[in-house]
């Protein structure tokens, strides 16, 4: 593979992306809208660390733009992250604008692929948020779909109007479904950024709800390293869990965050948002056995990384 399209790649798994094609010799064309739900200084950061390299393009402009000869001549392989994100926001008049960028513009983006002389692979961004709060063991990708957010139900129109698009038409189109990633550079409204910088200042950490949610952990590394997987190996349709080392409890994860910064976490409990699912964990047995996906980063290493990045930001 070449050339790649990233949408979305001055997010937070979109520039790491990007920064690990362009390491591998792939000639990079790189969109992002900067929406609005992102502190922009954040993405410029981001951009930053991507840098001047010749064979990225960057393209500062939503999907909705459709400029499609430029952004899709010669590409192999389209990596789509561009998204509104984010499971807490998703309610009331937002919703318009997470129909919108997380099912309207995927639509508009297969189109646009299947009217290629020679169709890109597309690797899509979907999450975790599509199960719900998950019941019993670990949640393999036939588990029902009880999304408890506006966002999470986005999500799975999303992946539904993809498969309509393999069905029809034979896209290469794959879907991976991310759980909570972290790692540095993180969404700055993501739950470990927060706490990080909470701790960082001395302040009180807001938990959402009793910190007996858990989450299976995901560190972005190996995020991107299940696109750059799928890409290569995976068959119309299909999709994977992309999960971490293991399922940890939040006040578990705030335990270790304490140990490494040497602080006993001052914690404050707010009533849990609406839509913030109980518990996710991830089987990935399918990704494991079908992409040789395997999760490298345990979260003990992926909170010391994400600290130090964090610990460097601060510095300025
Ligand atoms: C995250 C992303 O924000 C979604 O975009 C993504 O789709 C989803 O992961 C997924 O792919 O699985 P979430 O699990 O809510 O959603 O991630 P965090 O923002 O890191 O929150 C983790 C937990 O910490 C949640 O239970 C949340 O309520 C809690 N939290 C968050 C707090 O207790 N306090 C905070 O200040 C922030």
């Amino acid at each position: 593979m070449t050339k790649a399209l990233v949408t979305g790649c001055a997010g937070f798994i979109g520039s790491h992306l990007t920064q690990r094609l362009l390491s591998e010799g792939v000639t990079v064309i790189g969109i992002d809208g900067f929406l609005d739900n992102y502190d922009v200084a954040a993405k410029l950061r981001n951009l930053a660390q991507i840098g001047s390299h010749p064979a990225f393009t960057f393209h500062s402009t939503m999907l909705q733009a459709q400029r499609w000869k430029d952004w899709l001549e010669g590409v192999d392989v389209v990596y789509h992250l561009a998204a509104l994100p984010g499971v807490r926001n998703s309610w009331g008049k937002a919703f318009t604008d997470y129909v919108n960028h997380n099912i309207l513009a995927t639509q508009m983006l297969l189109e646009a692929c299947l009217q290629q002389p020679k169709p890109p692979t597309v690797v899509v961004s979907s999450s975790s948020s599509v199960y719900g709060t998950m019941q019993g063991s670990f949640t393999d990708e036939t588990a029902p779909l009880r999304p408890v957010s506006p966002y999470g139900v986005t999500k799975e129109s999303m992946e539904q109007i993809c498969q309509v698009y393999v069905k029809a038409y034979g896209l290469r189109v794959t879907m991976l479904r991310y759980f909570t990633v972290y790692g540095p550079r993180q969404r700055p409204d993501m739950a470990f950024h927060r706490f990080f910088r909470q701790l960082m200042k001395g302040e009180q950490v807001t938990i959402f709800g009793d910190g007996q949610q858990s989450r299976d952990f995901t560190y972005v590394a190996d995020a991107v390293q299940a696109n750059i997987l799928a890409a290569k190996f995976a068959a119309p349709g299909e999709i994977f869990n992309v999960g971490g080392d293991r399922e940890i409890k939040l006040l578990d994860v705030l335990a270790i965050m304490g140990g490494l910064l040497n602080v006993t976490p001052k914690l404050t409990f707010q009533s849990g948002p609406a839509g913030d699912s109980k518990r996710t964990c991830a089987d990935i047995t399918l990704a494991q056995t079908r992409l040789g996906y395997k999760p490298q980063v345990p979260l003990e290493e992926g909170l010391r990384l994400q600290l130090a990045d964090m610990r460097a930001q601060a510095k300025g």
